[in-house]
């Protein structure tokens, strides 16, 4: 995700800045840049790939003279990760620099209204509006142009601005992402989290949606969007550095577990317009998907386990046949492939070798190639004929959680968007993108609602193994949670699709066996208490995952998991995050290192 940094005050502010940076670098970045501002001239400095890169660059800062300027790093949305879409970007008259950190959504629009009016582009992003924009408005105050400009603006924005019209100004503007100010003495800073601020200042300014800030060496002012000042509270940090860079959590696991409802509607919310799911990204058209016969996901691990779940949607609403296979196996089963085939490849970072392998096997054999992918401009999501990203930002934990939520979320647009290009959607559709466009409050009311975890994992993280079962998409789930909780707590976990049981699993369950009952499908819920009723009367221990007032679950199981009423469509991806947090919190449980689990890499790139 990105990160700005900003700093005025009597030192060289290019050292500054850079420090700040590298502070930031946890977050995932792929280029970086800084603009600083000496007698009233505007000195940018960008490099694609490390920090570091950039300190050379500018001999550590001190290649570029003056004490105030603003800083990024970039992680790719909006084209690719080259210099000229590193921000910061500046004005076609020079006079303006700006970073961002967010996504604007209405960005074409305001591009094709820039370019008409003749400002001239020089990157592909979404951000380069806004300096243009800027510059269009600004006659001389520049409170006015900022706020002209971001009435203009839909979308997410932390901003960070300077002007060679007001020397030793810097100005911070905060919409929908975080951005902090660090009140110094004889020095003042603004950045995305405090990280890049605590070797300065511990005195900080928490900016809230539709804030803006000016800051000089000497002066901190806030002011709202009518430009009316405000007085805000100053707060002294008291945690440590480390604390900081996750944002307070303990692991970056928990704090992408918690920053999956903001993830899922960043990933939604701009693919909805006008009562219809649209995909600026794909070229399908009504008839290319006429001649799909059937359609291919292929993907490895939990990208696999969202291609589960995805089948049932897609098969459900745009009655496509769907066939899920772990691109290691597809890779060398001579697959019945041709070109009325559609291959969907699912991959958090777009790098993993079975899964690009898959895909050059299938694309071979003349199936179209649509890619859900995480990563701007990996080699999957380069190679495929229609891409569509994930927005979740960037994933540090190994065991991925909001990289699966958000692929799942596509795969319910992409069903949405199938069904009704087929026709095949009709009096359902409206229902159906209200549930959709509800998902990321859902998802955060089932984070709040399962406090008791950290207690049931006290009760399950000494078990020798432990059992899921589902039916459906449950069952897609319970394979998700299942590996969740083998892989960072090293407990012996297995999921079963619950009708399989008496076919031989059922000789395992003893006494005190816990069995994770995944049960939030109505239409199977009979099916999934039948199972519990049988693996209970041979003595095991239920932990069942349902709504609140499921009756027949509630008196039928021992433990509980909950998840709000959702539905059943689309419920897989809320159904996750408890599980998720058991996963998370038995590995506490069980001292583990939770964000590096032994033996995984993030990103599996060899066979
Ligand atoms: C599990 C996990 C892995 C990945 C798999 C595919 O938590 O993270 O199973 O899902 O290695 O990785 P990507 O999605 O990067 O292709």
């Amino acid at each position: 995700m990105c990160g700005i940094v900003g700093f005025t005050g009597k030192q060289s502010a290019a050292p500054i800045l850079l420090d700040g940076l590298k502070k930031l670098e946890y977050r995932g970045y792929d280029s970086a840049g800084i603009a600083v501002m000496d007698q009233a001239q505007i000195e940018v400095v960008k490099v694609t790939g490390r920090i570091a890169n950039l300190c050379e660059k500018t001999k550590d800062g001190e290649a570029v003279p003056g004490t105030c300027g603003i800083g990024h790093t970039r992680w790719a949305t909006h084209g690719a990760p080259t210099e000229e879409n590193a921000h910061p970007h500046l004005s076609n008259d020079g006079r303006f620099a700006v970073v961002h950190n967010g996504i604007i959504e209405n960005y074409i629009a305001l591009r094709e209204e820039l370019i008409k009016d003749g400002y001239h582009f020089e990157s592909e992003t979404d951000t380069e509006v806004i300096v243009h924009l800027i510059e269009m408005y600004y006659e001389g105050d520049m409170r006015e142009a900022l706020i002209r400009a971001t009435n203009r603006l839909r979308g997410s924005y932390a901003l960070g601005v300077i002007c060679t019209e007001e020397p030793g100004k810097i100005y911070a503007v905060r919409e929908a992402s975080p951005l902090i100010l660090g009140v110094g003495v004889g020095e003042n800073f603004f950045a995305s989290d405090v990280t890049a601020l605590v070797n300065y200042t511990r005195n900080v300014i928490y900016l809230e949606d539709g804030e803006f800030a000016e800051l000089t060496e000497e002066s901190v002012r806030i002011f709202d969007v009518l430009g009316k000042t405000i007085d805000k509270k100053v707060t002294r940090i008291l945690w440590d550095v480390q604390a900081a860079e996750k944002g307070g959590y303990e692991h970056f696991m928990l704090k992408e577990i918690m920053e999956q409802p903001g993830a899922v509607k960043a990933t939604i919310a701009p693919r909805i317009r006008d009562g219809k799911v649209f995909f600026e990204e794909l070229n399908i058209t009504q008839d290319d998907l006429k001649k799909v016969r059937k359609i291919v996901i292929t993907a490895c691990g939990s990208a696999y386990y969202a291609g589960c779940s995805g089948k049932y949607v897609i098969e459900k609403l745009a009655r496509i046949p769907v066939e899920v296979e772990l691109a290691s196996e597809l890779r060398y089963s001579d697959p019945l492939i041709d070109e009325h085939t559609l291959l969907i490849v699912i991959s958090q970072s777009g790098e993993t070798a079975d899964t690009i392998a898959a895909m050059k096997e299938c694309k071979a054999r003349g199936a179209r190639t649509l890619a859900i992918v995480n990563v701007v401009g990996s080699t999957v999501a380069t190679l495929a004929d229609d891409t569509v990203y994930t927005w979740a930002g960037p994933e540090i934990a190994v065991a991925t959680t909001k990289g699966f939520t958000t692929q799942v979320a596509v795969l319910y647009l992409l069903a949405m968007h199938f069904a009704d290009k087929l026709g095949r959607l009709q009096e359902k559709e409206a229902h159906l993108l209200k549930v959709l466009e509800s998902l990321p409050r859902k998802i955060q009311q089932a984070i709040d609602m399962n406090a008791q975890i950290p207690e049931l994992a006290k009760k399950y993280h000494s078990s020798k193994s432990l059992f899921f079962i589902g039916r459906n998409t449950d069952y897609a789930i319970a394979l998700e949670g299942a590996l969740k909780m083998k892989e960072i707590s090293y407990l012996h976990a297995e999921s079963y699709a619950a009708g399989e049981l008496k076919h031989g699993t059922i000789a395992l369950i003893e006494d005190h066996q816990p069995v994770i009952a995944v049960c939030c499908n109505p239409s199977i819920m009979e099916k999934t208490l039948s199972n519990i009723v049988e693996v209970k009367s041979r003595g095991a221990e239920v932990l069942a995952l349902t709504f609140r007032n499921n009756q027949k679950i509630l008196s039928a199981a021992d433990d509980f998991l909950f998840i709000p009423e959702v539905d059943p469509v689309f419920s897989a991806v809320v159904e996750i995050i408890p599980l998720q947090l058991l996963a998370y919190y038995v590995a506490k449980e069980n001292g583990c290192d939770i964000d590096k689990p032994k033996n995984l890499a993030k990103s599996v790139t060899v066979e």
